[in-house]
């Protein structure tokens, strides 16, 4: 039996170094001292002692169970230290590391350009009007004098929801809204989102936006609009910058022009940006055809206007020197963070 319980303890001692945790030192504790443990195995065995062995063996196996339990008890304690010590090292919060910063994030240049035309049309007096992006064919093309199957619908092709209700392909249909519903005179311009069956490239999308500009009153004419176009013009691309008309041709205006800014890299002096025109195509304009003021319900011999449409991807990439319209959709950080 004292073999036995050398064997046994010394078994322990090993069981016990090797603990690398609270279970394993449990585990242990059960091995020697559980209902089928050795150290009990060893207990039942002392009833087939004589009762003269008995004390002396009794007293054997006490003091090899105490060094035992001592031993567990230590390395439990150890343990213990040990598994708080890991858990408050694993919570720690280390206070010198830098945080999560969230960037706030910031304007798209589509939206600076948006809000820079807006301003300078604001502070001249004009008034913000809205349509909607799906539009009737009666107001995105009939009432702007471009009747079915006239070849001026051919550089608008659009999608079509059905027959009579297309996405629109510019925001002059907002022009026919609002002299259909809002009192006169009329000084507006509507930023919006407009739609067109084009393959994208660097300078087309199928949904790009525009900014149109609308004004309808007694004694409007073409020099009203050269005034306008020309204080938008100095105040998008600085004081200097100087605006050219040329004869062009829109179903909803007579007479048309397309509007032309001194080119910005050269100053007119003509460069390769502006392939050596001194000047840079920027927006279409002209005086609203007295037909469209008629079929919109102003008497055009009483009232005129003028009116103007513009890209607002062409102002933006004009003004920060963007090389492809692309980039403004493509939502690279790297690329947004630069405005
Ligand atoms: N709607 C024309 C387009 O998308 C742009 C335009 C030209 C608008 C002349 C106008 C205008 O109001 O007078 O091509």
């Amino acid at each position: 039996m004292k073999e036995r319980l050398v064997q046994i303890e010394s078994d322990a001692e090993r069981a016990i170094a090797q603990s690398a945790n609270l279970r394993d030192i449990e585990e242990a504790r059960l091995r020697f001292w559980g209902k089928k443990g050795e150290l009990t195995a060893v207990l039942r065995g002392m009833a087939a002692l004589t009762p003269e062995e008995r004390p002396a063996a009794g007293q054997l196996v006490n003091e090899a169970r105490a060094r035992i339990e001592a031993r567990l008890s230590e390395a439990e304690a150890r343990l213990t230290r040990l598994a708080l010590e890991q858990k408050i090292a694993a919570e720690t919060l280390d206070i010198t590391l830098p945080g999560k910063r969230r960037s706030p994030g910031h304007k798209h240049p589509i939206t600076l350009a948006t809000e820079a035309i807006c301003e300078t049309f604001l502070g001249m007096g004009y008034q913000i009007a809205e349509g909607p992006e799906i539009e009737i064919d009666h107001f995105n093309f009939e009432l702007l004098n471009i009747p079915k199957d006239h070849p001026a619908r051919d550089t608008q092709d659009t999608f079509y929801i059905d027959d009579d209700v297309v996405l629109r392909t510019h925001t002059s249909p907002v022009q026919v809204r609002t002299m259909l519903t809002r009192p006169l005179p009329i000084k507006i311009i509507c930023p919006g989102r407009v739609y067109r069956v084009d393959t994208a490239d660097a300078t087309h999308s199928p949904v790009f936006h525009q900014i149109e500009g609308l004004v309808v009153d007694r004694g409007i004419t073409m020099g009203d609009l050269v005034g306008a176009l020309s204080t938008f013009a100095k105040n998008i691309f600085g004081e200097d910058t100087k605006i050219r008309l040329r004869p062009h041709h829109f179903q909803f205006t007579e007479p048309s022009a397309e509007v032309d800014v001194t080119c910005w890299e050269c100053g007119g002096k003509g460069c390769r940006l502006c392939k050596n025109e001194g000047f840079i195509e920027l927006l279409g304009a002209g005086v609203v055809n007295p037909k469209v003021l008629k079929m919109c319900g102003i008497d055009p011999e009483v009232y005129s206007g003028f009116a103007f449409g513009l890209g607002i991807e062409r102002v933006a990439t004009c003004k920060y020197n963007i090389n492809s319209m692309r980039l403004l959709y493509e939502n690279d950080i790297r690329f947004l963070r630069q405005f």
